[in-house]
């Protein structure tokens, strides 16, 4: 076994990061910035501090941890899926959206606010919201969110026609969603990997994972978020992300420059 191989799997051990989904260049990156940060130049010696320090050990956990996300993150795909929505909303009663590896909640939540924005009633609104990681799922369910020193969080809600109406100030630097938006959205722990599909689902939102993971387990969650949209129903991938060829049969693209793709009747 190589010195990486090493390291990983003590990260897969001894943290609650699944490493061995990821792509190996991805974990090279993020393992190798922790290091110059440690001043460690082999991996073995990076190993050691591992080893004997519960911080550092918690710093590694955090760059791995790809959590990055926004408010109506990439804003194109949230004008079509305004549409998508109200669409949607006309045939069924019951609007039941899943967005899959949602991190730190943004984007169920702008799912939720989205859809009240466009006036659909909140009675017919059912978000599910779902990711591998605890700690996430666990920020998503306290909905507070602060500006940092790059990002202002309340400009990320511009998107919205009545921003104002979906939170509540927190402090001077953040909000929290208004208990009336988070009362749409149902948080629970799913690996897209190994748990089995859904069904059923208007609309699934499975955005900015793939990129991330190993060439093997993109197939794995493709299969597992397509099959669980409803004929008729559509699927929002992230931007740079695609369908693989039989998979991508079963879906027609409403914008390929958008990556939403509506699930076709079977044959
Ligand atoms: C970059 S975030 C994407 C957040 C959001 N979908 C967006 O586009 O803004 C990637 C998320 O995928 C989650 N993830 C990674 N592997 C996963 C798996 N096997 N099953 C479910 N979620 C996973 C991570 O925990 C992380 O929260």
């Amino acid at each position: 076994m190589t010195a990486f191989e090493d390291l990983l799997r003590f990260v897969e051990r001894e943290t609650t990061f699944a490493s061995s989904y990821y792509d190996d260049d991805y974990l090279d990156r993020r393992i190798s910035a922790r290091m110059r940060r440690c001043g460690t130049e082999t991996y073995e010696a990076y190993l050691d501090v591992l080893r004997d320090d519960e911080d550092e050990r918690a710093e590694l956990l955090d760059t791995l941890s790809v959590n990055v996300t926004q408010f109506f993150r990439d804003t194109k795909v949230w004008t079509a899926l305004r549409d998508v929505l109200l669409e949607a909303a006309e045939e069924t009663r019951s609007l039941n959206v899943w967005s899959a590896a949602c991190a730190d909640g943004r984007e169920p939540y702008s799912i939720a606010m989205l859809a009240l924005d466009a006036g659909i009633p909140a009675r017919r609104i059912d978000i599910l919201a779902t990711d591998i990681d605890e700690d996430a799922l666990a920020r998503a369910r306290a909905g507070r969110y602060e500006s940092t020193r790059t990002a202002d969080i309340r400009e990320q809600l511009d998107f919205l026609d009545d921003p104002g109406a979906y939170v509540d100030k927190d402090g001077d630097r953040g909000f929290v969603v208004a208990d009336h938006v988070k009362d749409l959205v149902t948080f629970e722990r799913h690996d897209l990997i190994t748990d089995d599909p859904k069904s059923g689902f208007d609309v699934v939102a499975c955005r900015n994972v793939c990129i991330y993971i190993d060439k093997q387990y993109k197939r794995p969650i493709l299969d597992t978020v397509s099959a669980s949209v409803k004929t008729g129903g559509h699927l929002v991938l992230g931007q740079t992300e695609t369908l693989p060829g039989e998979v991508k049969e079963r879906f027609e693209a409403a914008d390929p420059r958008i990556r939403v793709y509506r699930r076709q009747p079977e044959d």
